[in-house]
């Protein structure tokens, strides 16, 4: 993990892709293609970079794991898959989304396995049903873009207990420009087509991924707006050169 030491450049803690699940129910109407989607706009990649924070959330200490944005619930899922492998402390997995319909799809996915995994529903942007300093790990993967930043960072840091640890998985920048730039060409010329077609037509699905894509701030930045939030310890992992960061930090013991 790469240390962060650069101040952040921006105080804009926007929502990248201007998204508002309360005017638009996209996910509800994708839910049951949501994981083929994921395959189709990564080209399968995804796998990779869920798997890397799911093992980085294992091998954190804390028995109470709260995923928010959990859409079909692969992150818990991946954890739990992790867990069972090898003996491990109690974990305590909350998979959290703002669309019932994504949720009753990780509803399905998650019958029966051990150990037990809660669905709750909530908007990240407001957990006030979950108590504060009650969490020991904080993940979000992939609805950072589409979330005030700000209000969801405020939130995570405080539901978690002092020393907990937040996690996030999201789109980032390549570090070599001129590889940033073919990137970008690739999502805006290639993505189009091929989602209007995976999707049916449905404009919505692939607009606010690439305005995300787009408009999320890179790594230093987000770094920068962690710290800003309180989190201490922050730092960010690369994954696939850079198309995607994993960021992390840690709520202060004392406060
Ligand atoms: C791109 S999906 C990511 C799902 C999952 N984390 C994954 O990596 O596959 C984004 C998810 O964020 C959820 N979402 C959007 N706005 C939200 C909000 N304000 N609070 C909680 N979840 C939200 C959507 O319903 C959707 O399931």
């Amino acid at each position: 993990m790469r240390d962060v030491t650069a101040p952040p450049r921006t105080n804009a803690l926007d929502n990248a892709a201007s998204f508002d699940a309360k005017a638009d129910n996209v996910f509800a109407r994708i839910s049951q293609r949501y994981d083929q989607l994921c395959d189709v706009f990564s080209l399968g990649i995804h796998r990779l970079w869920k798997r890397r924070i799911a093992s980085k959330i294992v091998q954190s200490p804390g028995a109470v794991v709260f995923d928010a944005a959990s859409g079909t619930g692969d992150i818990p899922l991946r954890i739990r898959r992790l867990l069972s492998r090898w003996p491990h402390e109690e974990k305590i997995i909350v998979a959290s989304d703002i669309c019932p319909e994504m949720l009753a799809i990780a509803r399905r996915r998650i019958a029966g396995g051990e150990p037990s995994l809660t669905i709750e529903e909530h908007d990240a942007h407001d957990l006030r049903a979950v108590a504060s300093n009650s969490i020991d790990i904080y993940s979000i993967s992939f609805g950072m873009k589409i979330c005030r930043r700000e209000q969801v960072l405020a939130e995570a840091f405080r539901v978690l207990k002092p020393g907990g640890v937040f996690f996030c998985l999201e789109a980032a920048r390549i570090t070599v420009a001129p590889l940033h730039a073919l990137y970008l060409a690739y999502m805006d010329w290639c993505l189009p087509i091929i989602a209007w077609v995976a999707t049916g037509g449905d404009r919505s699905a692939y607009n606010y991924l690439l305005k995300g894509v787009h408009e999320f701030p890179d790594q230093q930045t987000f770094a920068g707006e962690l710290r800003q939030a309180g989190f201490e310890s922050v730092g960010f992992e690369n994954l696939t050169l850079g198309i995607v960061a994993i960021h992390e930090g840690v709520k202060p013991r004392s406060l």
